[in-house]
């Protein structure tokens, strides 16, 4: 396993942390450290392994999502970042402070403000109204109620429930709860969003909506988003970045595709393999090389030896900032082998290309290639060449998972064949 490096400092940084429940996790930790398995060390002390020995790193302004089966841990992992359960042995940063470290006063602080919670079973208040559910958070903080009531107004607002702020949540549908929960999280500003299976009780329809609105806000917001699930289609859906949890160990950890790309081991491949890779591969990350020419230079003996040389079949045209104008195949070399200089160099004479940006999935290139032999242009931001992908690229990402190579990070196959 391996995980980009990055210079800024992960807003939370999880340090080989144990958790054991029963009563002696000393003694029981030191077991684990030995190798007792999960399951020797529930039958030989009655000692639960909760999470053992893990370490991430959770960037800023990031979703990152932790997932697993039922009892693998997520609750218990999700905990420790605030607190509400101490490690038997590790760290646990927020912003580089040690959590553990924090007095009283600056660990309310930090649950109140730094970070908030969003429950599965939404934990709104009955008797209190949306606005009041909502303004609560703040009201604990001190703030005086009238601006409370305006900032959850506010908050209300973004979550599409403007209208309801009268209401009790027992009017309201699960979906339209959870919003509630949802604002009521955000009103606080904290920067930190912790969600333990927020989505869960969610019937299917409604939950994809949630998600969606999930990630429209966090386009904007930009929070650091801990979400928990067992859902492997939402992991994929609104992490950034996916931790794999089993039996409290973590099997992996990458971004959607990398996991989808490269699982570490069987357990995740049999997680993975029936996904709809289309939905979630970029084009981006299964570019292929392509030979290019730039326009200024272009006459039909450069790229007859252009793509001898490259032994391809079609060649690509740039302009001179490296953003492509067409595309030139050996039969349209043929074809065209008499035409004046001036012909070559006007690129509206070229075979049209197809561009794609390199975070579109593959399924939205999928038509650009389907019936053809050029391959879509794969472009950044500034719109200069990323690389190609071609059909078959595409129909083998879609259809197989590669086994990973012994000995190789999974993470750095991914860098390098998309550098
Ligand atoms: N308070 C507790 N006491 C004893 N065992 C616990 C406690 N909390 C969690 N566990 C055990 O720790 C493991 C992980 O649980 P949990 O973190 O709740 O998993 P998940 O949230 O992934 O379903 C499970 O085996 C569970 O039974
Ligand atoms: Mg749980």
């Amino acid at each position: 396993m391996s995980r980009k490096q990055t210079s800024e400092q992960p807003k939370i940084q999880i340090k080989n942390v144990y958790k054991i429940f029963g009563p002696d996790p000393q003694a029981a930790l030191e077991r684990a450290k030995q190798g007792a398995s999960k399951t020797e060390l529930l039958e030989e002390s009655g000692h639960t392994i909760g999470i053992r020995d893990i370490s991430l790193d959770m960037p800023a302004g990031e979703t990152f999502v932790v997932m697993g089966l039922s009892g693998s841990g997520k609750s218990t992992l999700i905990r420790h970042i605030n607190r509400l359960i101490e490690p038997t042995a590790g760290q646990i940063l927020v912003d580089g402070d040690d959590v553990l470290q924090l007095d009283e006063q600056q660990l309310l602080d930090l649950r109140r403000r730094r970070m908030s919670m969003v429950f599965q079973r939404f934990a709104l208040l009955p008797h209190k109204s949306v606005i009041d559910n909502v303004a609560y958070g703040l009201t604990v903080q001190g703030v005086e109620r009238a601006e409370a009531r305006e900032r959850a107004v506010k908050q209300i607002e973004l979550v599409g429930l403007a209208g309801f702020e009268n209401q009790f949540p027992r009017q309201l549908s699960g979906g339209m709860q959870q919003r509630v929960g949802l604002a009521r999280a955000l009103a606080t500003d904290a920067e930190i969003l912790l969600m333990d299976e927020a989505f869960s009780a969610l019937d299917p329809l409604i939950r994809t909506d949630m998600q969606d609105q999930l990630r429209e806000l966090q386009a904007t917001l930009h929070k650091t988003i801990v979400f928990i699930t067992h859902d492997l289609d939402e992991a994929l859906r609104l992490g950034d970045h996916i931790a794999i949890l089993k039996d409290g160990e973590l099997r992996q950890v990458g971004s959607p595709e990398e996991i989808l790309l490269h699982p570490a081991d069987d357990y995740v491949e049999r997680f993975v393999r029936d996904v709809n890779r289309g939905r979630v591969v970029t084009v981006g990350s299964i570019v292929e090389h392509i030979p290019t020419l730039r326009l200024p230079e272009l006459d039909p003996q450069k790229a007859s030896a252009q793509l001898d040389q490259a032994d391809g079949d079609t060649l690509l045209i740039l302009d001179d900032d490296s953003r492509p104008v067409g595309a030139i195949s050996r039969r349209f070399l043929e074809a065209n082998a008499g035409r004046s200089a001036s012909w070559w160099q006007d690129s509206s004479n070229l075979d049209e290309v197809h561009t794609v940006t390199r975070d579109s999935v593959i399924d939205e290139m999928l038509p650009y290639v389907s019936g053809s032999d050029t391959p879509a242009v794969v472009v950044d931001d500034e719109g200069q060449l990323v690389g190609v992908v071609t059909r078959s690229g595409a129909i083998d990402a879609l259809a197989k998972v590669p086994e990973p190579e012994p000995g190789e990070p999974a993470g750095e196959q991914q860098e390098r064949a998309s550098a």
